[in-house]
């Protein structure tokens, strides 16, 4: 499974770009609302020069001529440009006529596998179940890519990738793996937290430790020999 980041602060693609792990970022409005004064156009063409890897940017028309409008707009700013379209039917025309011009969508706001079908039936090159909005309504996001992940399989004319979305924490990623997603988005902070444990922490003290103290009994026996 691969990982994307779900951001658009540049500070952290730059961070989480150097660690070597990243196929790509998502944006969405309310993530580039939180960067406030960027340039949605300038962002996205800073992000295409840190990540080698689709770039997801989200149209905000609520009908299929905007979204196509402005998916048109945004893939000509990077070739690694995918546009990031709702599930709704608008979503879905956008899909099949972005298409048509060879230019790649990512349905977002996936909540139902009904939805997640028709988007790879359009022809959308990732699909977005959002896992921790459905968690939040006491409902089992991870289920989602499970069932999703099955109808796909059982359809191998549908090329379309799972992109697990509304990712929370780090049993999110490693269960979205297990349950069939081909891609995880995630937050700089689960990715952070990813990789943090507390043994870790505490062998790699102890580690140090036992270093300085060798260094130490070195020095003390060196003195005493001369
Ligand atoms: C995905 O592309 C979205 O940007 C994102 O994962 C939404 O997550 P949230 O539910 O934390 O806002």
């Amino acid at each position: 499974m691969k990982i994307y980041l779900d951001t658009a602060n540049l500070g952290e693609i730059r961070e989480a770009a150097r660690w070597g792990i990243l196929s790509g970022v998502t944006t969405n409005p309310s993530l580039m609302a939180r960067e406030t004064g960027a340039d949605f156009k300038e962002t996205i063409q800073e992000i295409a020069t840190l990540v080698d890897g689709p770039i997801s940017a989200e149209t905000v028309s609520e009908d299929a001529d905007g979204m196509v409008r402005e998916g048109i707009d945004y893939a000509a700013w990077h070739h690694n440009v995918i546009i990031k379209v709702p599930s709704t039917t608008d979503g879905l025309e956008a899909v099949s006529r972005l298409g048509q011009q060879g230019i790649r969508c990512n349905v977002t706001l996936c909540f139902s596998t009904s939805q997640a079908l028709m988007a790879a039936l359009a022809g959308a090159f990732v699909v977005s179940p959002f896992i921790g909005r459905l968690d939040d309504l006491s409902q089992d996001g991870m289920e989602l890519i499970r069932e999703i992940a099955a109808v796909y399989e059982q359809n191998p004319e549908i090329r379309t990738r799972i992109l697990a979305a509304s990712i929370r924490h780090p049993r999110h990623v490693v269960e979205a793996a297990l349950a069939g997603a081909h891609i995880a988005t995630c937050p700089f902070k689960v990715l952070q937290k990813c990789m943090r444990h507390p043994l870790t922490d505490s062998g790699m003290a102890s580690f140090l430790a036992d270093w300085r103290a060798r260094e130490v009994d070195m020095a003390l026996a060196g003195a005493s020999a001369g």
